[in-house]
């Protein structure tokens, strides 16, 4: 290159100009983001090759300067397609130094051009919303793929009855399908509001600034478009000082963790020697080093123990925002960490959890024995007597008067002599308990949403439906973007090539 670009500066740092000494070496170590915003290197050249073109639009850079930069920047996209270790010598401080090093390397003092008008407070603004926007679709994904797990599940395991509680007590009897059915309800919302992070981070700052604009017009428009955003964020200020959309989706990381955790708790139950319900595969359970018998499930005890560290990266990024002054400060460079991690911990989380839930075995007979408790017909008992005019409150109390009479004979309730049930209430009638089944009782509750066989087929439709929705919503949605990101560096290479296919470069 003919430029000597080092000979020209005293240090390549991005703001050494009115400083006198170096930095206190704990201190510049202290300050350094590399070591994690360098996952952000994908979206990075993104948005240099964007803001390359838009400098043209405005005259700052020639056609001819523009083309090479776009070329420095294709050969560092390569090289991290190629092997991303180059990354590991580097001695940037963050990744925007990392590229204007690289660049200037290559260009020589064309490299100091691109950063005309701009700065690393939008830039990082910007390659943290495209990431939070590719990191929500591929968890959108995974949680689909749950759902699915989940149908299927509900499918194969029709008709079988379990015991219903509430409190941990013997409640109503349900289908086993309905209760898996309501998981994947909450998982649904998941989905809902992983969309929503995704539309609250698709906003571009590119304009912003450091924090005040752009005073060259640079087309801010033209920029989002470029990279695939929707629309550009309204206010300068703002768009370099708020991570709203870091914390949605945190949230929406939370709120799965949360309702794997309680998924987790329920399998955790259900696997133990006093329920007995279900048979934990061997591929996602563990053994113990002294008790030979034992067979731990721990994929959904360390769900639910990880699930801590979702909520404490959601909690750390609020207590981080909360005192922060309006536009930029440089707390904000604590938002990733955590929520690259987070999402990394969520994504691992899903996979085990679609993984174990696969292959879980229900033990029919079992939960079939443990609905058939008459016990768990109670409230069927008292739905008789109303049928036969007594006010609830009154048909309840003679119930459990039954109740106890059969507990003092040792007996399940609905094997008491008709005389003995009449000296209770003279509204029993001959045989009025003996169709009283375990099937029977959930027959009954047949309002859309209820467990009757009726209502969770009907459930069930419409849950291959909404996945159905789901999937070609995410197919449109991956088509309709100009520019394929990635989430991690090792999906960089897969992505690029689609973008050049996609584009014809
Ligand atoms: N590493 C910084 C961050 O993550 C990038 C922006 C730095 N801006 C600054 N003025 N020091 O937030």
């Amino acid at each position: 290159m003919s430029d000597s670009p080092t000979s020209e500066r005293k240090d390549d740092r991005l703001w050494g100009g009115r400083f006198e000494r170096e930095p206190d070496k704990a201190f510049d170590a202290f300050q350094r983001s590399f070591s994690f915003d360098r996952r952000l290197l994908p979206y990075e050249l993104a948005v240099d090759r964007a803001w390359a073109r838009a400098l043209q639009k405005v005259g700052i850079l020639t056609e001819v300067e523009v083309r090479d930069t776009i070329n420095a920047l294709e050969a560092i996209a390569s090289e991290l397609d190629g092997d991303p270790s180059f990354l590991d010598g580097s001695t940037a401080e963050d990744v925007h130094h990392f590229v204007e090093s690289a660049l200037v390397h290559e260009l020589g003092a064309l490299g100091w051009k691109l950063h005309t008008g701009r700065s690393r407070n939008e830039l990082v603004a910007t390659d943290f919303r495209l990431f939070v926007i590719d990191a929500a679709s591929s968890l959108q994904r995974q949680v689909i793929d749950f759902l699915t797990v989940i149908l299927e599940q509900a499918k194969a395991n029709f008709g079988i009855p379990m015991a219903g509680m509430t409190h941990m007590q013997h409640a109503q009897p349900i289908l086993l399908s309905h209760f898996l059915l309501a998981h994947a309800e909450a998982f649904s919302r998941d989905v809902t509001r992983l969309q929503h992070a995704s539309e609250s981070a698709d906003a571009c700052p590119m304009g912003s600034g450091a924090l005040a604009g752009n005073s060259f017009g640079i087309d801010r428009e033209g920029i989002a478009r470029d990279l695939g955003f929707s629309r550009i964020t309204a206010n300068s200020l703002d768009a370099v000082g708020d991570r709203d959309f870091a914390l949605d989706y945190l949230s929406a990381l939370s709120g799965i963790a949360t309702h794997l955790s309680r998924l987790a708790e329920d399998f955790v139950i259900f696997a133990s020697q006093e329920f007995a319900y279900v048979i934990l595969p061997d591929e996602y359970a563990t053994g113990s080093s002294l008790m030979p018998q034992k067979k731990n499930p721990d994929s959904w005890e360390l769900i639910r123990g990880k699930t801590g560290r979702i909520h404490g990266a959601l909690l750390g990024l609020l207590t981080t925002m909360k005192g922060l002054p309006t536009s930029y400060q440089r707390d904000l460079q604590e938002d990733k960490e955590a929520l690259f991690a987070a999402h990394d911990q969520i994504a691992a989380m899903l996979a085990i959890a679609t993984g174990a839930f696969a292959k879980t075995k229900f033990k029919e007979d079992r939960l079939r024995a443990v609905a058939s408790n008459p016990v768990l017909f109670a409230t069927e008992g008292a739905d008789y007597l109303v049928h036969r005019g007594l006010p609830f409150r009154q048909a309840h109390d003679v119930i459990g008067k039954v109740l106890s009479e059969a507990e003092r004979q040792d007996k399940p309730w609905t094997q008491l002599s008709l005389e003995d049930l009449q000296k209770i209430s003279p509204l029993f009638e001959k045989d009025c308990f003996s169709g009283l089944t375990v099937e029977k009782a959930i027959a009954t509750k047949s309002v859309p949403g209820g467990t009757a066989a009726d209502s969770v087929k009907l459930a069930i439709a419409a849950l291959q439906e909404r996945i159905n929705i789901l999937h070609s919503g995410l197919h449109e949605e991956s088509q309709s973007k100009s520019l394929k990101r990635s989430v991690s560096e090792a999906e960089a290479s897969e992505t690029k090539s689609k973008t050049k296919t996609q584009t014809g470069e």
